[in-house]
């Protein structure tokens, strides 16, 4: 038994396979790097949800339908009271995502992945005091969802950065909330109810809450001669350093590269804090050295959330927010992984081994 379920196979997919060794993902059998240049969120959303859906939809239709949705579910924001805004972004985001209508079928779908990017910007706005911002119809959903995170227009390269995450985050195998995801589909529960659950597995530090950590460690070391002393004592005390390390991964996380690429227009145009991009590559280095020193015997290398954590900032999301992203990026994967699951799978329902006591004898 595999407390962890490692190398344990709970699925057939068609939707993403990484490989561990090789360090590479392939998404509905395109590489991950295809994929992200010049792609988009709604090209790879596209791409993961065909066939799975009762209707056949392309990258342009399912722009057009997305924008629609976005201005429909921004109705709920209006009624969300304080007591849930007073939550963590994730928390809040996920109570208004639980007052959407659960089903299998295409609207519902659509819906759901609005939801998220407008509901994020919006309780973030909230929370510091400001008026939400409507979406704008006119506009793709990367570009939308910064436009109404700051009121402003993004540029160029802002759009093609969160595009760019959003991209290598849209799926990635069996991890922790999409087996969720898949666990709910399989009882017939519906979307909703399989989007909430993988967005509370998500929340986990372990699995898609780690890059606002990330950022904490990048200000706690604060420079670049600082990092490897103040790394070695976080492991003398026991610590994970965040942002390395993988279930999967025994080589560099592939979307690691695909974020430092995204994010390397801002750097050249100027739109990222030079300091904070420096220190973040002797931290890695540092890092990078010091768990190989440490842990010979465990390939440890980074992960995708220490770029995250730096794309970002960068792009002006709070740390706080950071869960809320990747789950707007991955909530199609979500739902393509239900949607095969409904279409093809059985009731998962796996057994345990007794190992408490058995009732005295009589
Ligand atoms: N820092 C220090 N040591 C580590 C780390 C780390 N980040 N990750 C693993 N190790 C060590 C661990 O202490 C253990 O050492 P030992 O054998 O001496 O006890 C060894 O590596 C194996 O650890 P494990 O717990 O068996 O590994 P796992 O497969 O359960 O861990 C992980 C995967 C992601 C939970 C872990 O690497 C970790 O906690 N990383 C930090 C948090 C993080 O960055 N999470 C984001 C993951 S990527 C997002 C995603 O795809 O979901």
């Amino acid at each position: 038994m595999k407390n962890g379920l490692e190398d344990v196979i709970a699925a057939e997919t068609q939707l993403s396979d990484v490989d561990g060794e090789a360090g590479r993902l392939i998404i509905r059998g395109v590489a991950l790097d295809h994929l992200v240049a010049d792609g988009t969120y709604e090209g790879v959303a596209a791409l993961l949800l065909d066939g799975l859906m009762e209707r056949s939809f392309n990258e342009v239709e399912l722009r057009d339908w997305l924008a629609q949705a976005r201005t429909g579910v921004f109705d709920h924001i209006k009624a969300a009271d304080a007591s849930l805004l007073a939550l963590p972004p994730v928390d809040a985001m996920r109570a208004l995502i639980a007052r959407l209508p659960d089903g299998e079928d295409f609207d519902t779908a659509l819906n759901l992945l609005a939801a998220p990017a407008v509901f994020l910007p919006a309780v973030l706005r909230l929370q510091r005091g400001e008026q939400p911002i409507a979406p704008d119809a006119s506009l793709p959903q990367a570009a939308d969802i910064l436009r109404m995170l700051t009121g402003k227009l993004p540029t160029r390269e802002q759009t093609a950065a969160l595009d760019a995450y959003l991209v290598t985050i849209s799926d990635h195998g069996l991890n922790a909330s999409t087996f969720a995801s898949r666990v709910i589909a399989s009882t017939q529960a519906g979307l909703t109810s399989s989007v909430l659950a993988a967005l509370s597995a998500l929340k986990g530090p372990l699995h898609g809450g780690a890059p606002g950590p990330v950022l904490d460690m990048l200000d706690a070391i604060g420079t670049a001669e600082n990092a490897y002393p103040w790394l070695g004592e976080a492991l003398d005390r026991g610590e994970r350093l965040m942002g390395f390390g993988h279930r999967i991964y025994r080589v560099r996380d592939p979307r690691a590269d695909a974020l430092k690429g995204a994010l390397k227009p801002l750097i050249s145009t100027g739109q990222v804090n030079s300091a904070r991009g420096a220190l973040a590559e002797a931290v890695e280095a540092a890092a990078l050295a010091i768990l190989r020193a440490r842990k010979p015997n465990r390939p440890l290398d980074v992960n995708v959330e220490f770029y995250t954590a730096l794309l970002l900032e960068t792009l002006g999301f709070p740390r706080e927010a950071f869960t809320g992203v990747f789950a707007i990026g991955r909530t199609v994967g979500w739902l393509a992984h239900a949607r095969e699951q409904a279409l093809n799978g059985r009731l998962i329902r796996p057994r345990s081994v007794y190992i408490g006591p058995l009732p005295a004898a009589a």
